[in-house]
């Protein structure tokens, strides 16, 4: 008897509540008898010993797929060997990014092998036209088994493979059915070397349920290079992101809208916002990765019901509210006390940045008058436990963010120097208080 957790794929003897490696509670199933792994059951790359100046250096050469933000994301496009772990919930769109990237990385030359265990030869004949794939020069063999995978690399021998999805695929050498940890693990380490040796990138989709309860990417993640994941925000926006990346940073991301054409990339949340002015919304940017994005902070106040009056944020510190709560409750005598505050980030973006409160303290103040701000109108600064609006160390880029993204007005803090910018209406302001005069 032996048990494993789903999520990190640590196995024992034992029982146990939680996980000692990942600290998952619940996270453990039990799984065949316990065995010791046989030397060499494990798929590994031959090794031989070597002078280290002797060692030949592969020159990492970047290939791009031409999906701009995906190569973003990977630092630039994907590295010879490369393994990358695609996870998510099942129907956000990870066979339909697989689909759309291999169209992309062949017409840029590359040949391409699609491995699907889980639709037909047919069933993805027709997902590639709903998404008009003009390039139908991609292998593909409809199969879960990860030997006939490996022949296949080897025989036609492509620079690029698809695995949809490392659930669905099955090494024959080892017992389990498809999706527990142990297939899991042993399919990914065959696909891990099978890159390593043939030089080829490998893409793998890998689900994960909600409650976590499948042997998801987790196991994965140790051994692949890059791990991105996409998630599904409001209506169809859809999220990718990068937890982890051997050849490039981590904290890129994209945001598409998945289409009947499949994904398409989406700027930001600046072409989702609405055009007039809106009650209990401002506009502000964060940073996130090496890119700014523009942020809609809406608040909503509302007489209280409760004894308590309630606090709920969506994408934002709830510590962090209300704190700013209370600046404005003192500096512009906003009264909150019997109030419910409601505050949301829209987009589905979790904002950490301080930059922000500016504009988390528009948006209340915005909400109480029932007055609306301007959507053409951003907001960026600090705002200290005084009142005080701080200035951000990289206010200029954010100012030309601003006017790139054809916002008309700026509002930013009045210390440290001015900024001009043709066609930009600059408004400095020192304290909390004067958003008064600003808002009306
Ligand atoms: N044949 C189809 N016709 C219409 N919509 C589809 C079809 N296949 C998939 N979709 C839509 O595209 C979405 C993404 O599908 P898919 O890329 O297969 O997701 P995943 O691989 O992450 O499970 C699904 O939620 C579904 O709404
Ligand atoms: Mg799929």
């Amino acid at each position: 008897m032996a048990f494993e957790c789903v999520e990190c794929g640590y196995s024992s003897a034992k029982w146990f509540g939680r996980c000692p490696r990942c600290d998952k509670w619940d996270s453990i199933v039990e799984v065949g008898g316990y065995e010791e792994r046989a030397p060499g059951s494990v798929a590994t790359i031959k090794g031989k010993v070597e002078n280290l100046a002797e060692v030949e250096t592969r020159t990492s050469e970047r290939h791009r797929s031409g999906m701009e933000s995906m190569d973003r994301i990977l630092g630039g496009g994907v590295v010879e060997g490369e393994v990358i772990l695609l996870g998510g919930p099942p129907g956000v769109g990870k066979s339909t990014l697989f689909l759309q990237l291999a169209d992309r990385f062949s017409s840029s030359g590359k040949k391409v092998l699609f491995a699907s265990g889980e639709e037909t030869a047919s069933q993805i004949r027709v997902h590639a036209d709903r998404l008009r794939l003009g390039n139908k020069n991609i292998m593909l063999i409809s199969s879960g088994a990860v030997s006939q995978v490996e022949s296949a690399v080897r025989e036609n021998r492509p620079d690029v493979i698809f695995i949809d999805s490392i659930q669905a695929m099955i090494d024959s050498e080892n017992s389990g059915m498809p999706g527990s940890v142990k297939q899991v693990r042993h399919c990914g380490q065959k696909l891990t070397v099978l890159a390593k040796s043939e030089g080829c990138v490998v893409f793998i989709s890998g689900q994960i349920t909600k409650q976590g309860d499948i042997a998801g990417p987790k196991v994965l993640e140790h051994m692949v290079d890059a791990v991105l994941y996409m998630d599904a925000m409001d209506g169809n926006l859809r999220l990718l992101s990068a937890a982890k990346n051997r050849f490039g940073s981590c904290g890129e991301f994209s945001m598409y809208l998945l289409t009947e054409q499949g994904l398409v990339q989406t700027q930001n949340a600046a072409e989702l916002r609405a055009a007039e002015k809106v009650v209990g919304q401002a506009s502000g940017c964060v940073r996130m990765g090496s890119r700014l994005v523009s942020v809609q902070l809406q608040s909503l106040i509302s007489g209280s019901y409760f004894e308590y009056p309630l606090r709920r944020t969506s994408g934002y510190s709830r510590e962090r509210l209300l704190m700013l709560s209370a600046i404005a409750e003192k500096y512009l005598g906003l009264k909150l006390g019997s109030k419910d505050i409601y505050l949301n980030v829209s987009g589905g973006i979790r904002v950490e940045e301080r930059a922000a409160d500016l504009g988390v303290i528009c948006s209340l103040y915005s909400s109480v008058k029932d007055s609306g701000i301007g959507s053409d109108a951003m907001f960026l600064g600090e705002v200290g436990l005084n009142g005080e609006v701080r200035p951000l160390e990289d206010i200029g880029q954010r100012v030309n963010f601003a006017k790139s993204n054809n916002y008309k007005s700026v509002i930013l803090s009045g210390y440290g120097s001015g900024i001009t910018l043709a066609g930009m209406n600059v408004k400095r302001i020192k304290s909390v208080g004067e958003v008064k005069d600003i808002l009306g």
